[in-house]
């Protein structure tokens, strides 16, 4: 039976938050790292003990973002480096896609807990090899950083999937309507082998919440998309960015489920950035970041009236606050705290991980070549 979903956590929210004392270390400390700066410093206990990253002027932005004291805390030109000085508990990686890998290869040879930046890597072979590696660990948790999961709305509205409200699922539709690319250090986004491309790289997000939704597991990818409008102009050494801009695509999964994506990033004047619509036999269920409707219609006769109903699922203001995916990395911090401390699952594995990123490779071969993937050619 559907509970209902004002009677749920607004945040999965962490039962002995300032008995928490870990160190921990950030690898690449640009965009992405400002954002779990700010994060960390929301837990009482946590503390940024280190900071690796080869250009200083994103070693500077780090200190920044931490503040007074920042000058205490060493920094290095690398994860090795970082390594060797030794004190850490865990380690958050952001740096770029195309790093992943080797950066991990470093970290996995530790007990440290780690927070992954999605895509788990740029290519299946890498993300399975890391995967193997991750699972092959004796100590110490790996969490690939899937934030969407742990936006408050999508959460509510997962968790009403879950709770079978919908009936049994059938289909998702997700969109996202957004800006283009942000600028990054080095430009290494603009580029595909550097970036997995854009299925991966962003839209990883999306088959990761896909496949979680529809608890099952992806058969065959059908993607049509292309560079369209977005980054045309620019030029890096005399070359011109190739990534996608805008996509269709349609993932079908073993259980019978079909879902969609939606993407267009030349959208930026959209009022809601990400719309998720699920369907099962009894009802449909809607959700809208930023502006938290949750909408649920259940299916009434042809001439009976409409039963649908609407809240809003709020989020706490200082996650928000904190960094620009809806209080996401918050959720996730305090849910991965709890897996580092014995207190809950690791949400996001390294499988889920290399499934995202499969499903993403499919999708990018399915649009240069203009057919239908199956998941078993690229997996
Ligand atoms: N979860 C999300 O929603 C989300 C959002 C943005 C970015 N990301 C991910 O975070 C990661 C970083 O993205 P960003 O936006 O911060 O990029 P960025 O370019 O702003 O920062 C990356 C930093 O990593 C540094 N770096 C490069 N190679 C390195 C290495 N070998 N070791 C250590 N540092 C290295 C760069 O100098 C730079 O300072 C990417 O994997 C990206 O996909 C995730």
């Amino acid at each position: 039976m559907h509970r209902p979903s004002d009677a749920r956590p607004v945040l999965h929210v962490q039962q002995s938050g300032d008995d928490i004392d870990m160190r921990f270390g950030i690898v690449g400390t640009g965009l992405m790292a400002q954002e779990h700066i700010r994060t960390l410093a929301l837990v009482p206990g946590l503390q940024v003990a280190a900071l690796a990253d080869p250009v200083p002027d994103s070693i500077a932005w780090a200190r920044h973002t931490l503040g007074a004291g920042s000058e205490d805390v060493p920094a290095f030109d690398s994860v090795e480096a970082m390594l060797g000085a030794g004190g850490l508990d865990a380690v958050i990686v952001c740096s770029p896609n195309h790093t992943h890998h080797d950066v991990l290869d470093s970290l996995l040879a530790t007990d440290l807990h780690i927070l992954c930046e999605k895509p788990l890597c740029t290519t299946v072979a890498d993300a399975r090899a890391v995967a193997e590696r991750a699972e092959a660990r004796a100590r110490g948790v790996f969490w690939v950083a899937m934030e969407y999961r742990f936006m408050p709305p999508v959460r509510s509205f997962i968790d009403d999937l879950h709770d079978g409200r919908v009936g049994t699922l059938r289909r998702v539709a997700l969109h996202e309507h957004r800006f283009p690319f942000l600028r990054k250090v080095g430009d290494w986004n603009r580029f595909n082998r550097n970036t997995g491309g854009t299925m991966v790289e962003k839209c990883c997000h999306f088959f990761d919440l896909m496949r979680h939704m529809v608890r099952a597991e992806p058969v065959r990818v059908f993607c049509s998309g292309a560079a369209d409008v977005n980054h045309r102009d620019e030029l890096y050494g005399g070359e011109v960015p190739d990534i996608i801009d805008n996509s269709y695509t349609i993932v079908e999964f073993d259980n019978g489920a079909r879902a969609m994506l939606d993407l267009c990033m030349f959208a930026d004047g959209a009022e809601e950035q990400e719309r998720i619509t699920a369907i099962g036999d009894a009802a449909m269920l809607e959700v809208g970041i930023p502006s938290g409707a949750k909408i649920f219609s259940p299916r009434v006769p042809l001439d009976a009236p409409k039963r649908i109903e609407r809240e809003h699922v709020p989020v706490d203001a200082r996650a928000l606050a904190a960094g620009n995916h809806h209080g996401a990395s918050y959720g996730q911090l305090l849910a991965f705290l709890d897996a580092a401390n014995g207190r809950g699952p690791v949400q996001v594995t390294a499988r889920d991980g290399l499934s995202a990123v499969a499903i993403g490779v499919a999708a990018e071969r399915s649009a240069a070549e203009h057919r239908a993937v199956a998941i078993e050619e690229v997996l």
